[in-house]
């Protein structure tokens, strides 16, 4: 496997494929903002802002890694949080993740 594919559901819920290369060294915060997608990530990637914040709509089809102690410590701040509720810049590119769904939150985009 060189690759993965997400899909990253758009305001009329149907699903915008993205294809991602293994072996990048990225987080998928800088995967999406790389591919246009203008996330605030405010703290740059160190668990701290939430403003990289994904809905993951089907993590029991992956097999994601579940959020470590200082991700989860931010999660429960946040008044979406229902469990689904994750990082970008704490999930890493790996096979992994291939098959993910996700919804960014339109209130951390920047316009
Ligand atoms: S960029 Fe700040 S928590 Fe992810």
């Amino acid at each position: 496997m060189s690759s993965i594919k997400i899909h990253i559901q758009q305001d009329d819920f149907s699903f915008q494929p993205m294809e991602i290369p293994l072996g990048i060294q990225l987080s998928l915060m800088d995967v999406l903002k790389g591919n246009g997608y203008p996330l605030e990530a405010i703290c740059g990637g160190m668990a701290l802002c939430a403003t990289c914040r994904v809905e993951v709509l089907n993590k029991d089809e992956v097999m994601i890694e579940g959020a470590d102690d200082p991700e989860m410590c931010v999660l429960e701040t946040l008044p979406c949080y229902t469990g689904n509720c994750r990082l970008s810049c704490q999930i890493h590119i790996s096979e992994k993740i291939d098959g993910l769904k996700i919804r960014i939150p339109a209130e951390i985009l920047v316009n």
